[in-house]
């Protein structure tokens, strides 16, 4: 959806009655004790393009790593997967990295599954005129539901491609979940190939989330202009700022909007009042153990792996078989 439809949407909604399930969802975030905002409202228009940014930053090291290690086992990679598969690729933003993937193993078809669908159509339309040949859909799901695929997509020889360490973005139990589901959609025979952040030297991982160009702190704060347009609140974004730091305990990087002032936030058919210095948890980045992860993957009926890291072992990339 565009801005345009969503200011629209908004207009007519004129009675808390008149809220989505969505709304509902953001509002109780809103209210609760430790105020929260799911991380998947980080991704309007606005914030995809700011996450692109960040992915460029010096600082912000899993997206060049995680291409390093692609580019270093590109031939392993490739010839584990072999020619014509069908690639899932989730949470597929810019596809980048599938189209990077797309030279390497000829895929015959595509399916791009990513929450903010309009970013992706346009990325997507990018890849059409590179690869002609190749089958593109674009399906517009958040990875919290099941997913459901356009019929016409091959059943056999599915590969998912999961980069990014995005699996990090939900809880441990989550994401279990959502590698039982997304197993579920490559049926036998399939294989997943997904980006995992390691846990690493705290420095290094707190300078990736607090980069000196102010970038993560825009991205981070631009989730309440888009909650502002999603919920019709009035947060003065002047009134917050952006803060990020590693929970060792949960292994995590852990992000957060502090009230620099007293602040009065008000929506449709409710409010909350935010004393200075209170926060609203935005985002958890969770960090994983080799070990783990593998676990993990085999908890979630991928029995058989193989895995890449770089030489100092901060991001590591799995190819595991349903
Ligand atoms: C998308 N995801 C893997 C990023 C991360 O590192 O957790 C989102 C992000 N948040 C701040 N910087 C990047």
């Amino acid at each position: 959806m565009n801005d345009a439809s969503l200011y629209s949407l908004l207009a007519t909604r004129e009675r808390p009655s008149d809220r989505s399930p969505n709304d509902e969802e953001i509002i109780a975030g809103l209210c609760a004790a430790q105020a929260e905002i799911s991380p998947k409202y980080f991704y309007d228009l606005q914030g995809s393009a700011l996450f692109e940014r960040i992915t460029g930053l010096p600082e912000y090291y899993p997206t060049r790593t995680e291409m390093a290690i692609m580019s270093e086992y590109a031939g392993d990679i490739a010839g584990s997967i072999g020619d014509g598969a069908t690639l899932i690729e989730f949470g597929a933003g810019n596809c980048e990295k599938a189209r990077a993937l797309c030279a390497l193993i000829e895929p015959k078809c595509f399916v791009a599954v990513d929450i903010a669908s309009d970013f992706v159509r346009d990325a997507a339309n990018g890849l059409r005129c590179t690869y002609p040949a190749l089958d593109i859909h674009v399906v517009s799901a958040d990875l919290e539901d099941e997913i459901e695929l356009p019929a016409d997509v091959p059943r056999g020889q599915r590969l998912g491609f999961y980069p990014g360490s995005s699996i990090g973005n939900f809880e441990p139990e989550q994401a279990l979940r959502l590698l039982r589901r997304i197993r579920g959609l490559l049926g036998e025979g399939g294989a997943l190939l997904i980006g995992v952040d390691l846990v690493k030297d705290e420095a290094v991982l707190e300078a990736a989330y607090n980069d000196a160009a102010g970038v993560t702190a825009a991205f981070n704060l631009n989730v309440l202009r888009h909650l502002n347009r999603l919920i019709g609140s009035d947060f003065d974004l002047r009134d917050w700022r952006h803060r990020a730091f590693f929970n060792r305990a949960k292994s995590r990087i852990e992000m957060h909007l502090d009230a620099a002032v007293d602040a009065r936030v008000g929506w449709l058919g409710g409010k909350r009042f935010f004393r200075r210095g209170e926060d609203i948890h935005t985002e958890n980045s969770y960090k994983y153990a080799l070990g783990d992860f593998a676990r993990m993957l085999e908890l979630a009926g991928f029995a058989q792996q193989f895995c890449w890291t770089d030489p100092k072992q901060w991001f590591a990339v799995f190819l595991a078989r349903v």
